[in-house]
């Protein structure tokens, strides 16, 4: 990394997307923010950071934000079950949920951000768009994308979660540009800005936790949002970490300090 760096976070005013500007910034990395809502952004990150405004659903609004872009963060993502978050239109009423859950072509004529079209559809637009000297693309996956058919993965994927997030790990890794995928377990520690038990649960690791990264999707487990985006942006430091994909859960004893580097480099494969 050099003082010319400009990392572009895509989704950083989610919960993971918040801890790679912090992070970033924490590095003297200068951040450029890829956001829906501006005034969103600006509230959030003080003036620290440039902020372009764009919908990683239309690919026209993407092009702006790439000018001196030197790497991609990408964190963006919407709920695995039909929520508020896919922008339905216009708003089901009470007796309309029902529907929704049960009649796949009523729920995506109506839904606006679906996992299809953030994770997989968003994450293509945004890989065209992006520089073709970009140094690394980062992009946040999920435990489960090769285990779709396996409980719990497969109740998780029932509204076509991990299938999405394939097929967005596919079009990185197929775009020629250098990659790093990282696939979390269920995300605890704050900021709790998803939909699930463990945000009701308000569940964190309490800073004990120690990190565990696999390959090839075999890790299952909770993973704190922390580590998450230090992985992320830890990665981008670390060149070993080119065009390979990692699971990360949290487990065991935390060190005093994580050795992102031991871990990242004992693990070899390529690509899966
Ligand atoms: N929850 C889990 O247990 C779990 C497990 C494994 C992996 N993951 C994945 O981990 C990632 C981070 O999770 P999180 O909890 O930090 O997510 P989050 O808080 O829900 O953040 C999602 C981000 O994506 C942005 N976004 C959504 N749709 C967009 C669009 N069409 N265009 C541009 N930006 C868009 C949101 O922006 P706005 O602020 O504008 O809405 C927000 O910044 C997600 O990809 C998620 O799928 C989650």
């Amino acid at each position: 990394m050099s003082a010319e760096d400009l990392v572009l976070v895509v989704g950083a005013t989610g919960g993971v997307g918040q801890l790679v500007v912090g992070k970033l910034l924490e590095k003297n990395v200068k951040v450029r923010v890829l956001t829906r809502n501006a005034a969103k952004a600006e509230k959030m990150f003080d003036n620290k950071v440039e902020i372009a405004v764009g919908d990683i659903r239309e690919a026209n609004t993407l092009p702006a934000a790439m000018p001196n872009i030197t790497h991609i963060i990408c964190c963006t993502g919407t709920t695995a079950f039909p929520s508020t978050r896919w922008d339905f239109d216009p708003q089901p009423n009470f007796l309309e949920w029902g529907q929704i859950f049960l009649d796949s072509e009523y729920r995506e004529a109506k839904a606006k951000n679906t996992p299809t079209k953030v994770d997989a559809e968003g994450v293509s637009n945004l890989v065209a768009a992006a520089p073709r000297n970009l140094q690394r693309f980062v992009f946040v996956s999920s435990c489960g994308v090769h285990r779709k058919d396996k409980f719990p993965f497969s109740v998780l994927n029932a509204f076509g979660v991990l299938d999405a997030k394939q097929k967005g790990e596919a079009a990185i890794a197929n775009s020629g540009l250098p990659y790093t995928i990282i696939r979390p377990g269920r995300l605890i520690d704050g900021p709790f800005t998803s939909y699930d038990l463990n945000t009701l649960l308000k569940a964190t690791t309490n800073g004990k936790l120690g990190v565990v990264l696999g390959q090839g999707d075999t890790l299952s487990g909770d993973a704190s949002r922390i580590d998450v985006a230090a992985a992320c942006v830890e990665s981008i430091f670390i060149p070993s970490t080119t065009n390979k994909a990692f699971d990360i859960i949290n487990q065991g004893t935390r060190p005093a300090v994580i050795n992102w580097e031991a871990l990242f480099s004992q693990l070899t494969n390529s690509r899966e």
